[in-house]
């Protein structure tokens, strides 16, 4: 069995204004016509079909895994009723502590799903392999992803961590680096050496000349208990305490829905650490093998405004606009009107967001420094 879990309880705050803390960046419809959420979740659920005659595969897939924040559980909730034919579960954070928290809920849930399962005469398959994917990103290229997550779950079924990486085009320093070596198996994997989360400037420029170095997709594909083994020997902390929250948990069923809540106390105690520090870092080398399977398939993660006009319809200027605009002898401009009229004259590469509160004018080549602004209006409150 398959498991798709996405993490979807991160806050976004370089997408502010129109990403705020009740209503953050993956639950927007900032491409398409379907929310950054709604996405992931769609790509995933479409492994079990083959991407050339629309078949069932012999992939068995389980009902979608959503982890979130409490907060957000009617928005997750009313997106996931817009998608037909989708069942999840969701489990909810009383506050975010980061994804490896966030994921061993999630390998707990799918182990104890299906160990329950077995009393239903179902084949007894007690260690689930879990698809993880962030729900912050856009990917063209459907048919390109899917044959990629296949290979990657057939490397996780040998016991294996699979990592779906992306070749550099810039040195970005919000992504992990992937150092890969060696010629690639029979699934097209190849060894991961070494995996640095967030490298600084120089060091992030030193990868994009090497070579061998891919940008970490935020994609894993591994089995539940491998995670939990790999998470007891790197961070027995996180591990036992989210055990903890987990025992504890409360579990509320309406209709084909289910919402499971950690005990708040003690989830609150869990140190927040993401996927990539906690465990991933650790892993070349040691124990836990780790393997990477490139991923060519126009991806691209949304984290600022800039990103938002790359993957936007641009006009005959490159302008990108959704709602009520007007512009004039205006190049290059990511334009968003929510409330009223917004327009430009004799401008270039801006980030205009409107909003009923809040307006951003930003230059879209620092369009990251947005964060800046929504550290300052935290300090504030
Ligand atoms: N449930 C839950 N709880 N989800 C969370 C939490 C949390 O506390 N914090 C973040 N997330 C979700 C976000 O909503 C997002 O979909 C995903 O987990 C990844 O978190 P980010 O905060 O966006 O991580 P990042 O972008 O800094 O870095 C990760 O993604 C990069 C690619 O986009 C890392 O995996 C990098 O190595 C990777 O390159
Ligand atoms: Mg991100």
């Amino acid at each position: 069995t398959v498991i798709p879990v996405i993490l979807c309880g991160g806050s976004g705050t370089r997408l502010w204004p129109l990403s705020r803390a009740g209503f953050p960046k993956q639950f927007l419809v900032l491409s398409g016509t379907t929310s950054l959420f709604q996405q992931a979740v769609e790509r995933i659920n479409t492994l079990h079909r083959d991407s050339q005659n629309g078949q069932d595969k012999a992939i068995h897939l389980g009902s979608t895994l959503v982890v979130t924040n409490e907060e957000h559980r009617f928005l997750a909730l009313d997106q996931l009723r817009e998608l037909s034919s989708i069942t999840a579960s969701l489990l909810l954070e009383p506050v975010g502590r980061n994804t490896a928290p966030a994921l061993t809920l999630a390998a707990l849930y799918a182990q104890d799903a299906l160990s329950s399962d077995a009393t239903s005469s179902k084949t007894v398959d007690a260690d689930p392999i879990l698809v993880i994917t962030p729900a912050d990103q856009t990917i063209q290229n459907a048919p390109a992803f899917t044959s990629a997550l296949q290979q990657a779950i057939a490397v996780a079924s040998t016991g294996a961590i699979a990592i779906l990486g992306i070749t550099p085009s810039s040195p970005e320093t919000g992504y992990g680096y992937i150092k890969r070596s060696g010629v690639p198996g029979s699934q097209g994997e190849y060894r991961v050496e070494k995996f640095v989360e967030k490298p600084d400037a120089k060091t992030a420029q030193a990868y994009l000349e090497d070579g061998n170095y891919l940008w970490n997709s935020g994609m894993f594909v591994l089995k539940a208990s491998v995670w939990l083994a790999a998470l007891t020997e790197f961070r027995s902390d996180i591990a036992t305490a989210t055990q903890a929250a987990w025992d504890a948990k409360t579990t509320d069923t309406s209709g084909s829905t289910s919402f499971v809540r950690p005990d708040k106390a003690l989830f609150e105690s869990i140190p927040s650490e993401s996927i990539d520090y906690a465990v991933i870092e650790k892993c070349p080398g040691s124990k836990f093998p780790i393997q990477m399977i490139e991923l060519d398939a126009g991806w691209n993660d949304l984290g600022a405004w800039d990103a938002v006009w790359q993957v936007g319809q641009r006009d005959g200027q490159g302008n990108v606009t959704s709602g009520d605009t007007l512009l004039t002898n205006t190049n290059n401009s990511l334009v968003h009107a929510s409330t009223r009229l917004v327009t430009a004259v004799g401008v270039d590469n801006l980030v205009i967001i409107e909003t009923a509160d809040a307006v951003l004018v930003a230059n879209r080549a620092t369009s990251q420094d947005v964060k800046h602004i929504v550290n300052q209006l935290e300090a504030q409150q």
